[in-house]
């Protein structure tokens, strides 16, 4: 047999795994049959996602939860489904609203495939945000992963424009209603906020022009972001040496860890995940209709007026400080303080354990109980006995009810970071792993509280006191 550079010298075996698995496909003498040349075009395809090795340590089921896989399967639905909602969709008023309506009712599996976009893009919120738990909480995004740490938040970013792009779309009243709340928190930013909130709508409110502007970001500029960041986010993980691997608090790294092939090991995992979710998504969306109320009209507006739902932590702090810090400084704070997380804690030794160390899973449960309490008793707090404003009678608005409280917040939480570095002993890292599941379990518990416990004049009430939407 001729030997080439790319063949073992002493087995003749190829040395590339491309090379052995299309030696295995195709041995010399036996013509390939269309199975097996249509296998081979597939691992090809696989091969060009994955390495061809992989060590076997990543393939623990505990580890990744199948969360980053589960968000590109997502997206690949999302465009498929989206291709055909488009086919049958236009971008004006009223004839989206009607384009709807009709593919609910006259087009064959109209309603059905809306259903499936609508679900799959919400679940794709969850399950981008779970996905940054865990990359958190294993702390894998610390160097040299920390550019692919980056490209997620831009990812997590542009799937939070992607959902707010499309909520217009169906043209109904929830939509326009939701977008005129959504937009009206831009307007907050100082000296270029109006003037970007009229970019985006196309006008001073939401109207066609707004339609057609939120359709053209939704089916090109938006996805086709997402897609390049996705493939730098895979071609990242490559590049980074794989997954981190994933260890328990007691064990050694290991050196060397068994490497096993990604074809059949990865690749059998990845098709019955991707299968059994794509079956629940169809069986769900068969079953739960995606909300459509009555056609969009600006001269009735719902009370409450609700933002969509992954805003509803930024719409119920905009009700405790003043707008300025609520719709600006706050997410300014949150997008930032993750941008620099890698660079905050560097500290490798933990990397691929859950929580750390034990130390580390006992304050991590510790914040999520200590802001569980603490958040509701702050918005109960403001609502019924601060009053910022009056205490501080003559102080401008926004230092007042913004910046004095805001402060008040920070200085709580310095106090507690305190306490776990003095009283408790906690590391950097155990310390940065306190305060995000504090704030994390706090925004968790401000989008409930929007979403199910404020009715009529966004009032604090009961979920089951509020009139359901018609
Ligand atoms: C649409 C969004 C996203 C998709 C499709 C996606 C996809 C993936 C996939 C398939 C993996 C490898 C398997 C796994 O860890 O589950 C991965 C790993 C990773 N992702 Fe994402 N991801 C997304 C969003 C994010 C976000 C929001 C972040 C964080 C801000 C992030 C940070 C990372 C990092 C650092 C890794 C390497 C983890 C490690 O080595 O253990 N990704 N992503």
């Amino acid at each position: 047999m001729a030997r080439t550079p790319d063949t073992d010298t002493t087995t003749g075996e190829p040395r590339s795994g491309l090379g052995r698995l299309r030696r295995r496909l195709s041995p010399p003498g036996i013509p390939q049959d269309d199975r097996s040349r249509a296998r081979l075009v597939l691992d090809t395809l696989v091969l060009h996602l994955h390495p061809a090795r992989i060590p076997a340590p990543t393939l623990r089921w505990t580890y990744t939860w199948g969360l980053g896989g589960l968000a590109a399967l997502l997206l690949l639905l999302l465009v498929a489904t989206g291709v055909f909602l488009q086919a049958n969709y236009t971008p004006a008023a009223p004839d989206a609203y009607l384009d709807v309506l009709d593919l609910r009712s006259d087009v064959w599996f109209g309603d059905l495939i809306r259903n499936i976009h609508h679900w799959s893009a919400n679940l794709l919120i969850v399950v981008a945000v779970l996905h940054l738990l865990r990359v958190f909480l294993t702390g894998a995004y610390r160097p040299p992963r920390e550019v692919n740490w980056i490209f997620g938040v831009l990812m997590l970013l542009l799937v939070l424009a992607a959902n707010f792009t499309g909520y217009l779309l169906p043209w109904d009243q929830l939509a326009f209603w939701a977008i005129t709340v959504g937009t009206s928190l831009l307007t907050y930013i100082p000296l270029v906020g109006d003037r970007l909130a009229s970019l985006l709508l196309g006008g001073p409110e939401v109207s066609g022009a707004t339609l057609l502007k939120f359709y053209s970001l939704h089916i090109s500029v938006i996805p086709l972001s997402l897609f390049a960041l996705m493939s730098l986010h895979f071609w990242r993980v490559r590049k980074d040496g794989g997954l981190t691997l994933p260890r328990r608090v007691d064990e050694e790294p290991e050196e060397k860890p068994e490497r096993v092939t990604t074809i059949p090991h990865l690749v059998r995992r990845e098709a019955v995940w991707a299968l059994s979710w794509l079956a629940a998504i169809v069986v769900f969306a068969a079953f739960v209709a995606a909300p459509l109320e009555g056609i969009a009209d600006p001269a009735v507006s719902p009370n409450p007026a609700k933002a969509p739902w992954y805003f509803m932590g930024v719409q119920e702090l905009l009700l405790h400080f003043h707008p300025f810090v609520a719709a600006v400084v706050v997410p300014g704070i949150v997008i930032g303080g993750l941008l620099l997380l890698p660079f905050l804690d560097v500290d490798s030794a933990s990397v691929g354990v859950w929580f750390r160390s034990r130390r580390g899973r006992s304050l991590a449960a510790m914040a999520a109980g200590l802001s569980l309490a603490l958040t509701p008793a702050w918005v109960l707090a403001d609502e019924l006995v601060l009053d910022w404003a009056g205490l501080l009678a003559g102080w401008p608005a926004v230092v007042a009810n913004g910046f004095v409280p805001l402060t008040v917040a920070v200085v709580v939480l310095a106090a507690l970071d305190r306490w776990v570095a003095w009283s408790l002993e906690g590391t950097v890292e155990e310390r940065v792993l306190f305060v995000v599941s504090f704030l994390f379990v706090a925004l968790v518990v401000l989008t409930v509280i929007g979403i199910f416990f404020r009715g009529p004049g966004m009032e604090l009430t009961w979920p089951w006191a509020i009139p359901a939407a018609h």
